[in-house]
């Protein structure tokens, strides 16, 4: 049985610690905050000890994986150090995306795991539901063809000023992550971007994008919309149909070229993602059973090496808005 701990016990933190404690092939050994009271509450209702730095809890519960759900400047800059350490001690990790907000420090984090032989998993939490499975399935099968392009759009309502590249950097990486995973890797990105009234970040984007075999791709991101109606849509296009993925998980259509009959999958009510927080379920428990399978750290699903090609495509993308140019990702 995986021994199991959770750094960071913040919302996030405390849904991680939940549904390791809920799963019963693992077992929640600990939970660790530089905050005592979070440390402490996390703890009291989880029912398992408390600790207050992260080198204290590896020594003293030695657990098999980690969870890394802090946050910090552009909800990344503290995933470094807590990552650092758990891989150090010889843990598997799944850290929260963004990677990070740095790009040498998430090669570092990714170089360690690598070095290590540990798998190292990134929250890219979107990806992991039956419909977006099914979606690259179809790509996988050929039933779209030669890919052509695709279009990506979100919108939620987030406030946070506090930096200039927040929305780029912290709600992206998931957009990326979808578009990385049916149509490959991103090789050029231009970028443009606006503030909304009262806003001093650039609070929504525009992306263009060309991938490396081919594809050309938008992506479309605000901060600066309420929630309440759908909130993403990812439409797929080759040579023999389109899909459209609505909603993250809600519902995925095929509608085949040249072929009036088109193919839907529906959420279902029973037995179906209740809401988004069952795709952190899904997510942790893919983790978990990569690793207890054995799985090798380059096979898993939803990778470090896939959040840090997300955050160099986004680098390229605030280069491309700060210089109005084109800009290859690196
Ligand atoms: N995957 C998703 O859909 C999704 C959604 C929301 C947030 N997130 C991510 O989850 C992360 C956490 O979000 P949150 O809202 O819970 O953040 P938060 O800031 O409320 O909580 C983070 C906690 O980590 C603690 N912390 C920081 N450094 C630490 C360290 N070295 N050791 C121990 N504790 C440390 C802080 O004290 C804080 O309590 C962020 O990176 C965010 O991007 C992911």
């Amino acid at each position: 049985m995986l021994r199991v701990c959770v750094i960071g016990m913040g919302p996030i933190g405390n849904r991680h610690a939940r549904i390791y404690k809920e799963n019963p092939a693992v077992e929640l050994v600990g939970v660790c905050d530089i905050l005592r009271d979070r440390a402490d509450a996390a703890a009291k209702a989880l029912a398992v000890p408390a600790f207050y730095d992260a080198p204290t809890m590896l020594g003293a519960l030695r657990p098999d994986l980690v969870s890394v759900a802090t946050g910090g400047y552009e909800y990344g800059s503290d995933h470094y150090a807590p990552t650092m350490q758990a891989l150090e001690a010889g843990c598997h990790v799944l850290c929260e995306k963004p990677i990070c907000n740095e790009i040498p420090k998430a090669e570092e984090m990714v170089a360690k795991a690598r070095q290590k032989s540990r798998c190292f998993g990134i929250d890219l939490n979107h990806r992991f539901n039956p419909a977006a499975r099914l979606a690259r399935q179809w790509v996988q099968q050929g039933r779209l063809g030669h890919l052509l392009f695709v279009n990506m759009a979100v919108w939620i309502k987030n406030p946070n000023e506090s930096s200039p590249y927040f929305q780029l950097k912290a709600l992206h990486p998931h957009t990326v992550d979808i578009m990385r995973y049916f149509c490959g890797d991103i090789e050029a990105v231009q970028c443009f971007a606006t503030k909304a009234p009262g806003r001093k970040i650039w609070s929504t984007a525009q992306f263009n994008m060309r991938f490396r075999n081919g594809v050309v791709g938008s992506l479309t991101g605000s901060y600066d919309i309420e929630r309440g109606h759908p909130m993403e849509r990812c439409e797929v296009a080759g040579t023999g149909g389109r899909f459209v993925l609505d909603d993250i998980f809600r519902e995925l259509t095929l509608y085949p070229a040249g072929n009036l009959e088109k193919t839907v999958y529906t959420n279902p009510v029973f037995g179906g993602v209740r809401d988004f927080k069952d795709t952190f379920t899904d997510r942790l428990h893919t983790f978990l059973r990569q690793v207890a399978d054995g799985a090798k750290p380059e096979a898993i699903d939803g990778s470090g090496a896939d959040g840090l090609a997300a955050q160099k495509v986004l680098a390229a993308a605030i280069e491309s808005l700060e210089n109005e140019t084109v800009v290859a990702v690196k």
